[in-house]
């Protein structure tokens, strides 16, 4: 039975399953055409559909229309198919094909064939009829209905379509059974929305079928279809009621005027997500969410209830689809990429609903009915809120005589909504039920209920009443289990009614059943004493806890019951409220002692005289209590009180602001202990507080709170809000009997303590509460704001002491609030009328930048622990602890010795206690370093994990094996090895591999200069790992060179030649001749030995042109883990491996940066093949940082196609190069990090790779970089050595320029001659010229204001700049001997000198993180000028005096600048050595550094009495000489030139 649906007055849309028959009569019929065309995707085509219509086609039309023919069209399937390429490939066709206006077009197919089909179209011969016949259910119930057709471009999507109406729409149901599950539960998501807007009957309809649906949807044969028989009526109905509503919107509003906007509900955030993550997330997906956005929006605004927004997102899940950017599966399907609120928002501006720079959004007012017939303006700074989880909360308005008095119905108390659905559901009769918490407790309970037919449910008032009309406390069994998830209270209750069952068509027992943590939740007592009283209740897995089978028609007997009720007091109301359907009359007896939460037991015997029933307590026994025989009658309507926990906030915001606050619901009559908060707390604090039996109302007082002291055992929940109030009262306020919150969500006084001390608040702990003294001057805590701990009340109670702070709070995890009050954050706002703004963190980075948490040190023996452990320490800032020592201590004994007398077995046991013992003592701020044997036990190995676990790094480092045999068998004062000491690393390689998230591999150093790259390599790694200063990928001209040595051991001698100048190099570890960890890590060592370039790791696979096994995936997870752990800076990720592989090598790549790349070795794809689009898509979705295409030339026009693809491709930095002799052009034209060859390489690692000189050289032939004229400038630079440093990095990096001297002391000749003059490259600048140019330059470098002269002039389009590059080349020369790049430590300096180029030395020494910077010179006058005219913040002291240099700090890093070429100042002389002395022997993470301007003679007298005498590390002024140098060539010409070549080449005399 087809149904027909009407659209624009047309009844053209037909509804039905296995239609296809009647679908081609009708096309045959009532559509006469010469040509009939059918268009489908591939998709399509393979699960015989094509097939099917075609073979029905041709033979209706051979029967009535013989002289009509068929075309057929397949395209690719795909979003990145849908596009005007493709919609031009039909057209062509068609026109070949000889198509003439009156043609049919058939497009068979989802929503990217039937808009870009009917795009087709709406265009061929100005507009052709066509017919749409949708096969995905997003397609039937939404895309093919409306007319709007389209297709894609680059910068968006469907931005180029036409309105076009098919002829028909024919939906058959049957299609769905191919579609895969994903796409099927994409579609739903459109289903749900347009119920969810127009139709509530449709939406519950919905909720009710959705388990259903799911269970049939996900059963699927082997070919991958699915029956759909159970469901087909239901989805047919789905199917019809969505396109009835989309055709009547349509009709009203064809043109989209406005009322077609609702239609896009979730749309607005959806679509913003979906930017993001396409193409791993799809289009229903990303609506979901959106829409629960947009629902929460619409709550925040005051518009929708709380109840429509979590039915909302229920029915959504419920049908698989997300609800929230954190759900696991779209997580896991985007590689966790996030969406940050301001793209997001920039994304929503583009929306076509919006109104030039104004947001719109469709609001809900309610399940099935919108706020206004079209889509609502909305602010930023709203939507900012519900898009983030941190809210920042703004002033609250102060009340005044005008202010109306507010009422805030908080939430409904869980407890009595548990208890009042128990209570109806056992009486007779209606009884609505209004302010119902809804909870997990009550949705079981509501499903239990309804399973045993003892009550029918309904809901009324869109949900917000739920009305159970009980059958007097008679229960049928059914067969099916009834599941009660992990609700405690719903477990306890039913335990009891579930004896009250009677048995039902065959079925005489049910089962009670929960999810895992329920079947260990205790449910023995109550069980004990319910057989006891003869009911039958076996328990079917684990004793004393669910799931349970109980027996039915055994009733309660009654009688005496007792029951031990100290565990809790659920087991005591389950059978009171059970007791009056017993066949005796109960006398329940509490036993074994003092019955807990004796409130509670109290809450229920009142609720149940509520209901009619009246509990007699005994006056001759203790907690018994006798219950009447009876059944409830149900009053008419039960309003729950509200929670007063939740009561206290608005109360308190009264308290605080002077406002008039009620809580209709909550009054003295209540039994919730948190009732009394307003009279026994803030009527004392000097609140005004009216309580009636059912109501409180608080004023705030005009004047000031005060100070009180207070026991609140009887309310703890509320002591965080009291202690907020407290805050700002007069006096120090004492809270005691608050035990008992040091172990909720979490420690709760001492995270108050904490917090209210970023307010200035002083507060402090009590053994059983906490103390605070109010103040008057709050202060807004900067920063991050307030750390909420994920508790609900935290959070809540901060939000109050915000908004009375001047400035604005940031509140973090806003969304903790949903446990008890999700509609918290929208009451403070509308009702309180407190601005909000949404925050979003920076993204936290990886553990050791944003906590100090101590960093774990292990290795084998004489890795060298100590000396890298030092290095670290200086890095952070961290103290360093080794464990050893700790141990010895403990030990009382050296280790060897304490085997010797015991066992190592002792030891070991002794050694897993003292790290356990001193991972917590030292947990924060040191550097932990280990005995090598310490992943001998297994305990330590448990220790080391959890450790990671908990976000500690844990470093492994090591040394090459045979180095440290050597070491360590001269070493005796070690416990001598039981075996060998290789074979103790072979038992010991995987548990230090399995123990650490991070690895160092350090060559073995042969001599000092060695020692220092590793140092400075050290540093690099550390960058990395740690995110202190990761790689940045190149924006400029940039390359790589591509090593395929076997072993880089056979290389070294050429290592640092051939990775001179470029900006990093690629080890292409499928060349290597071992793939083996250890082996791989050594060939890092070497290359870190021999060059600090970043390096880019790659295994290429075979299918990609390498030699690495194509599918031995768990080996290649396993070498890109261990190249993470090596903190290499780039890593290259095949976008042909398996998807799920790829997004968790991502997600796990910490700093380092992935090149995504694609090798079409088989020249398959030429540049405009949509394969191309595909696999940059692919890349961007997969979160990559940098994308490598390469193709292969076969025509030199291959080369220009590529230029049009990287032009229209640039989102993300593209490495894109065509292979072959053909291809070389492309190379030329890359831009970022071209992989290059070098002419040392034995050979180029791919057909056409050129050398950096050669690409320069063509580069520069084609006019892509122009000579330029450079100069040094100055009197006297006859002897300037900036020439020969130019002209050599010109020279090897095959660059164009020439540099020459220009000698002068006059300014304005300068300016004329080389400024002014034509192809000006720039100018080194010296005496005396450095001021004197100052006056040319359009604006100043911050290092040139700073040191106060230019050492560099470059001409730019914003005019000429001047710039100082000296204190880069001090820097430079200290970082390249082992210095850190940034220290963290306390490390002073110290400048000797005062000329200009001490100015440069002390913004160097404060760049590098120098605390203090000392100076001396011989003249105190001028090092007091130079201290007046630098920042402040440099902390600049001067050394007048001996005894002052004495006092001083101990200095590290010392810059010597006083000509080499007279004596030494004897005061000077004196002070400095002090200084040398003390500061050899202060301990830093490195080497104190001496760097000595004057580069000649080689060795000043200085560095030999700093080196020679002192034992400092002295660097020769030459190399500060060439890194200046060098910092200028890079500043010039935007590259680095080879640093050895060109200081061979000043130096060369
Ligand atoms: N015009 C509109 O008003 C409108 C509305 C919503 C969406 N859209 C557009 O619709 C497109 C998405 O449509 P979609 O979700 O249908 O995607 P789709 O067309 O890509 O189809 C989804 C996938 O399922 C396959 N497939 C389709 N039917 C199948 C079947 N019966 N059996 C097996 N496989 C089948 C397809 O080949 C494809 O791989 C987007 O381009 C979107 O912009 C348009
Ligand atoms: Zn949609």
């Amino acid at each position: 039975m087809t149904t027909k649906i009407s659209i624009l007055g047309k009844e053209s849309i037909f509804v039905g399953h296995h239609i296809q028959d009647e679908i081609v009569d009708t096309i045959v019929s009532t559509c006469a055409s010469s040509t009939y065309v059918l268009i489908t995707d591939t998709n399509i085509e393979r699960c015989g559909h094509l097939a099917t219509y075609r073979t029905k086609l041709l033979t209706a039309l051979a029967a009535s229309r013989p002289e009509s023919r068929l075309l057929e069209y397949v395209v690719s399937p795909g979003e990145a198919n849908k596009t005007r390429a493709t919609k031009a490939a039909i057209e062509d066709y068609l026109l070949d094909q000889g198509c003439t206006r009156d043609t049919l077009i058939v497009a068979i197919g989802g929503g990217i064939i039937g808009d870009m089909i009917g795009f087709v179209a709406a265009t061929f011969m100005r507009g052709v009829r066509f017919v749409q016949i949708p096969t995905t259910l997003l397609a039937m119930v939404d895309s093919s209905v409306g007319g709007k057709t389209a297709v894609d471009t680059p910068v968006g999507k469907n931005f180029i379509g036409a309105f076009w109406q098919p002829e028909y729409i024919f939906a058959d149901t049957a299609f769905l059974e191919t579609l895969p599950e994903r796409e099927f539960i994409n579609g739903m998501a459109e289903v749900v929305k347009t119920a969810a807007i127009w139709n509530e009957a449709e939406f519950t309809r919905l909720e009710a079928y959705a388990a259903q649906f799911r269970a049939v949807v996900s059963t699927r044969r082997a070919d991958g279809s699915t029956d759909l028989s159970a469901i087909r009526e239901h989805i047919l109905t789905l199917v019809a009621e969505s396109i009835r509503v989309k055709a009547e919107v349509v009709t009203l509003d064809e043109r989209e005027g406005g009322l077609r906007n609702l239609l896009n509900f979730g749309h607005s955030i959806g679509h913003a997500y979906e930017a993001i993550l396409t193409p791993q997330a799809l289009h229903g997906e990303c609506v979901a969410v959106g829409a629960i956005k947009e629902a929460e929006l619409a709550r925040y605004l005051g518009i929708l209830s709380p109840v429509a927004v979590s039915r909302l997102s229920k029915c959504f899940s419920a049908y698989g689809l997300p609800v929230s950017l954190a759900d696991k599966v779209l997580v896991q399907r985007t590689g966790g990429r996030k969406c940050p609120v301001d793209i997001v928002l920039q994304k929503m501006a583009v929306d076509k609903k919006n109104d030039g720079s104004r947001k719109k959004v469709v609001l809900l007012k309610a399940i099935g009915e919108c706020y206004e017939p079209r889509a609502s303006y909305v602010d930023d700074c709203d939507l900012r809120v519900v898009l983030t989880d941190e809210t920042v909360v703004g002033k609250a308005p102060q009340a005044d005589a005008s202010t109306a008095p507010l009422t805030v119905v908080p939430p409904g108390s869980k407890s009595i909504s548990n208890r009042a659905l128990i209570l109806a559901a056992l009486g007779r009769g209606p009884c609505k039920l209004q302010n119902l918490l809804h909870s997990d407790d009550t949705e079981h309970m509501l499903n239990a209920v309804a399973a045993l037919r003892g009550a029918s449910i309904a809901w009324e008032n869109h949900g917000e009443t739920v009305v159970v009309t009980g059958n007097g406390g008679e229960f049928a069994a059914t067969a099916d289990d009834l599941y009660l998830g992990n609700a405690g209270t719903a477990s306890r209750f039913l335990s009891t009614v579930a004896c009250l069952v009677e048995p039902h068509g065959g079925v005489s027992s049910i089962v009670l059943t929960g999810n895992a943590r329920m079947q260990e939740r205790p449910n023995g007592p109550l069980v004990d004493a319910l057989r006891a009283n003869g009911s039958e209740i076996e328990y079917l897995n684990r004793e004393g806890s669910l799931p349970v089978r109980v027996t039915c028609g055994r009733g309660l007997a009654g009688g005496r019951i007792e029951l031990a009720a100290t565990i809790s007091s659920q087991y005591v109301s389950s059978i009171l409220m059970c007791a009056p359907y017993a066949k005796q009359p109960v006398t329940l007896a509490l036993v074994g002692g003092k019955p807990i939460s004796q409130l509670y037991v109290d809450m229920t015997i009142a609720m149940m005289a509520d209901f009619g029933v009246h509990v007699i307590k005994s006056t001759t026994e203790e907690y018994t209590y006798h219950i009447p025989q009876g059944v409830y009658t149900n009053p008419a309507e039960y309003v729950i009180e509200s929670d007063a926990s939740s009561a206290t906030y608005p109360l308190a915001l009264a308290a605080l602001t002077g406002a008039t606050v009620t809580i209709p619901n909550i009054g003295s009559r209540s039994l919730q202990g948190d009732a009394r908060f307003a009279t026994d707390v803030l009527a004392p604090m000097g609140c005004h507080v009216v309580q009636t039996e059912v109501s409180t109302t608080v004023t705030g007082p005009k004047g000031t709170l005060k100070a009180i002291t207070v026991d609140m055992e009887p309310m703890t929940d509320a002591f965080l809000t009291a202690s907020v109030v407290a805050a700002v009262a007069e006096g120090t306020t004492t809270i005691t009997g608050i035990a008992n919150q040091r172990v909720k969500e979490c420690n709760r006084i001492l995270a108050m303590v904490t917090e209210l001390a970023k307010f200035g608040v002083a507060a402090n702990e009590l053994p059983d509460g906490i103390q605070i003294t109010g103040t008057r001057s709050l202060v807004a805590p900067s920063g991050r704001g307030v750390h909420t701990y994920d508790d609900h009340r935290v959070a809540m109670s901060f939000s109050l002491l915000a908004g009375l702070c001047t400035a604005p709070v940031t509140i973090q995890e806003r969304s903790c609030t949903g446990k008890t009050w999700p509609g918290w954050w929208d009451t403070l706002h509308t009702t309180f009328g407190v601005p909000l703004d949404g925050h979003e963190p920076a993204v936290a980075a990886i553990a050791t930048t944003t906590t100090s948490k101590s960093i774990v040190v292990i290795g084998m023996r004489a890795a060298g622990k100590s000396t890298l452990s030092h290095w670290i320490s200086s890095n952070l800032g961290f103290k360093l602890v080794d464990l050893d020592r700790e141990l010895e201590q403990e030990l009382g004994t050296e280790i060897r010795l304490f085997i010797k007398q015991n066992s190592w077995e002792e030891f070991r046991v002794l050694e897993a206690a003292c790290a356990e013992k001193s991972l917590v003592k030292y947990g924060e701020g040191y550097v932990i370093s280990t005995g090598g044997g310490i992943v001998e036990g297994e305990a330590n190995r448990a220790l080391l994990k959890q450790y990671m676990a908990t976000g500690g790094i844990v470093l492994h480092l090591h040394r090459d094996i045979d180095a440290t045999v050597t070491f360590l068998s001269q070493d005796k004062t070690r416990p001598a090895y039981i075996e060998e000491i290789r074979e103790v690393w072979e038992r010991r390689e995987q548990w230090y591999h399995d123990c650490s998230n991070y690895f160092f591999y350090s060559p073995h150093c042969d001599s000092q200069s060695e020692f220092k790259q590793l140092h400075s390599s050290f540093n690099n790694f550390w960058d990395t790992i740690s995110g202190l200063k990761p790689v940045q990928v190149p924006t400029g001209r940039s390359t790589f060179v591509c090593l395929t040595y076997a072993d880089l051991a056979d290389a070294t001698e050429t290592l640092a030649e051939i990775t001179a100048g470029v900006d990093a190099v690629e080890l292409r570890v499928d060349h290597l001749k071992s793939f083996v960890p250890h082996f791989v890590a050594g060939q890092i060592a070497l290359l870190r030995k021999y060059t600090s370039v970043p390096i880019l790791f790659t295994v290429r696979t075979k299918a990609q042109g390498g030699f690495f096994p194509d599918s031995d995936y768990e080996a290649l997870e396993a070498l890109y883990r261990l190249a993470f752990k090596l903190g290499v800076e780039y890593l290259d990720l095949e976008l042909s491996l398996p998807e799920g592989l790829a997004a968790s090598i991502v997600a796990a790549s910490g700093f380092t940066k992935i090149i995504s790349s694609h090798h079409d070795f088989g020249a398959k794809y030429r540049w405009d093949n949509v394969e191309w689009e595909n696999r940059y898509n692919q890349a961007t979705g997969l979160g990559a940082d940098i994308v490598k295409f390469v193709g292969m030339a076969t025509a030199f026009s291959d080369n220009t196609d590529l230029e049009i693809f990287r032009t229209a491709h640039a989102a993300l930095p593209l490495i894109a190069i065509n292979m072959g002799e053909l291809g070389k052009m492309s190379r030329v034209l890359n831009t970022v990090l071209t992989p290059v060859t070098h002419a040392k390489l034995p050979s180029a690692s791919a057909p056409g790779q050129l050398t950096i000189r050669e690409i320069n050289q063509i580069y520069t032939q084609l006019g892509g970089i122009s000579p330029k004229h450079f100069f040094v400038v100055g009197e006297p630079v006859q002897h300037s050595r900036s020439p020969a440093l130019h002209g050599t990095g010109y020279e090897i990096l095959g660059l164009p320029h020439t540099f020459d001297r220009f000698e002068t002391a006059d300014a304005a000749l300068v300016k004329s001659e080389v400024i002014d003059s034509s192809a000006f490259g720039g100018a080194a600048v010296t005496i005396p010229l450095k001021l004197d140019v100052m006056k040319y330059c359009a604006s100043l470098s911050d290092a040139a204001t700073v040191i106060g002269a230019v050492n560099t002039l470059i001409p730019t389009d914003e005019g000429l700049v001047g710039d100082n590059t000296d204190w880069i080349g001090i820097t430079n020369s200290f970082i390249a001997h082992g210095v850190p790049q940034s220290i963290s430590g306390s490390v002073c300096g110290l400048v000797v000198g005062g000329g200009g180029t001490a100015r440069a030395a002390a913004y160097a020494l404060h760049h590098l993180g120098c605390e203090k910077i000392y100076m001396v010179n011989r003249t105190a006058s001028k090092l007091y000028e130079i201290r007046a005219a630098l920042p402040a913040k440099f902390n600049i002291e001067v050394l007048e005096t001996l005894e002052q240099a004495e006092a001083a700090s101990p200095v590290s890093l010392v810059m010597s600048c006083v000509p080499a070429d007279k004596p030494i100042d004897t005061a000077v002389l004196t002070k400095l050595e002090a200084l040398l002395y003390r500061g050899k022997q202060h301990q830093t993470g490195f080497e104190p550094a001496l760097l000595e301007a004057a580069y000649k003679p080689k060795v000043t007298p200085i560095m030999e009495i700093a080196g020679g005498k002192y034992g400092w590390n002295v660097i020769p002024g030459r190399e500060m000489l060439v890194n200046q140098g060098v910092a200028q060539f890079e500043l010039f010409t935007g590259v680095r030139p080879p640093y050895q070549a060109v200081f061979d080449a000043v130096v060369r005399d």
